[in-house]
């Protein structure tokens, strides 16, 4: 589907998001986890968190949708049955990736598959380390999707550092970890999104070589309340809308301020943009509170290879604020962007060269500069939600509008988009 976006003359108003793609995922696969029944405020209705939802259900979890909460009876430790199917990760790295340590301790085999972009996303990543910590798992010659999970004797505690900064490699080992006797310990250089640590309570420290996470069986999940708040990767294109467009004041309400996810903020406030934080708040050990966003100058500045891991999903919503700032954009250290839902290193370069923009791309980044030379751009999604909605908001703030081929798959992290932004456009 082809979707076509006019140019708008401002924004205001406020605007309430969805709950948190990453800490929706969690918070369904641990109070699937956790004998009895928990309740999930806020859950992500995107198709990812609907993903997970599925493979928790067949594995014997009973999820209802009480309009106000989720409510989800979860099955205990080791006590998830076998599914009759092949489980089914849709697009969802974050399914198939912490689940696979979840399954390397069950008493039986199972089969988890995926979309075409999803079947070609490395799994090596994960099928090393759980491998190491006596899994069985078998996956296609190069290492990708489907994955098949074998019931091992025993799952031993590793200590692990990661070859690369990622949250879900990091939760992957740690909730393997959860099912064996001893202490696993994952350490990581550049610390990634810190959700697993924080919902789990897991013992942290900071050491001269990195940050180190341990789990447990002590750490295993109990049922309680998730109070999940509003996606600041979603929030991020509501920002930089705000940010380009005229005369323009925006608050986005409960939206997470964890740190390990702030560093669009930090980026964007280094770049000029107005942005203010009110309302601060903990629940359930996440950091929340409403972000306002007025009308801003930017000017593009140096981006530090540290805070990568923090912005690594806002990369190309921040590519098109770059687009408007003053002095040239670059982004480097982020050669993770090609194993995303798309390789996002050639999607954003591929429409930004649509714009008739001069673009160098590299091995793990992208540099441009120039004027926008074509007014009628018609942007190719590669089928990433994000990608969808980064040229969404592009297509709004261009004189003339824009096009976005294939943009249904916004639905993967935010079914809402065009509702939301008919809330505060006009
Ligand atoms: C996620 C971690 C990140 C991020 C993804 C969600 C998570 O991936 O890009 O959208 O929920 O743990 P990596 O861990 O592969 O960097």
């Amino acid at each position: 589907m082809i979707q076509e976006f006019n140019k708008i003359e401002k924004v205001e108003g406020t605007l309430k998001l969805p709950g948190d793609k990453s800490i929706s995922h969690r918070s369904v696969m641990f109070a699937s986890m956790a004998r009895g029944t928990s309740r999930i405020y806020n859950l992500s209705n995107g198709e990812d968190v609907k993903s997970s939802q599925k493979c928790f259900i067949q594995l014997g979890a009973e999820v209802s949708n009480k309009n106000k909460f989720f409510e989800i009876k979860g099955k205990g430790f080791k006590e998830f049955i076998k599914p009759n199917a092949p489980l089914d990760a849709g697009n969802s790295g974050t399914t198939i990736r912490l689940i696979s340590g979840i399954l390397i301790a069950q008493n039986f085999e199972s089969t988890i598959t995926g979309d075409e972009s999803l079947s070609k996303r490395p799994m090596k990543r994960i099928i090393f380390p759980l491998t190491a910590m006596g899994g069985k798992i078998s996956a296609t010659e190069k290492f990708t999707l489907p994955v098949t999970i074998s019931p091992s004797e025993r799952i031993i505690p590793i200590n692990y550092e990661l070859p690369v900064a990622s949250a879900q490699v990091k939760s992957a080992v740690l909730l393997a970890g959860l099912h064996c006797e001893g202490i696993t310990s994952v350490i990581e250089k550049l610390p990634s999104r810190d959700h697993t640590e924080k919902m789990l309570e897991l013992k942290t420290e900071i050491t001269a070589d990195g940050k180190i996470s341990y789990a447990s069986k002590e750490n295993y999940p109990e049922p309680k309340e998730y109070f999940v708040p509003s996606d600041i990767s979603t929030a991020a294109f509501f920002i930089v809308l705000a940010l380009l467009s005229k005369n323009s004041e925006l608050r986005i309400k409960d939206v997470s301020l964890n740190e390990t996810r702030t560093g669009i903020l930090t980026v964007l406030k280094r770049m000029g943009a107005k942005i203010e934080n009110e309302n601060e708040r903990i629940i359930s050990g996440e950091a929340l509170g409403d972000i306002i966003v007025r009308s801003s100058a930017l000017n593009n500045i140096e981006i530090p290879v540290e805070i990568i891991p923090n912005i690594i999903d806002e990369i190309p919503i921040l590519s098109i604020a770059g687009i408007f700032a003053e002095g040239e954009f670059k982004i480097k250290n982020a050669a993770e962007l090609r194993g995303k839902e798309t390789d996002r290193i050639n999607a954003v370069c591929h429409n930004l060269k649509i714009l008739g923009l001069e673009v160098e791309e590299y091995e793990d980044g992208f540099a441009f500069s120039g004027k926008i030379k074509n007014y009628s751009p018609v942007f190719e999604s590669f089928g990433d939600h994000r990608i969808a909605m980064a040229f969404a908001i592009l297509s709004l703030i261009l004189q003339g509008g824009g096009k976005v081929d294939n943009f249904e798959c916004a639905g993967i992290s935010n079914p809402d988009f065009i509702n939301q932004l008919k809330q505060i456009c006009g």
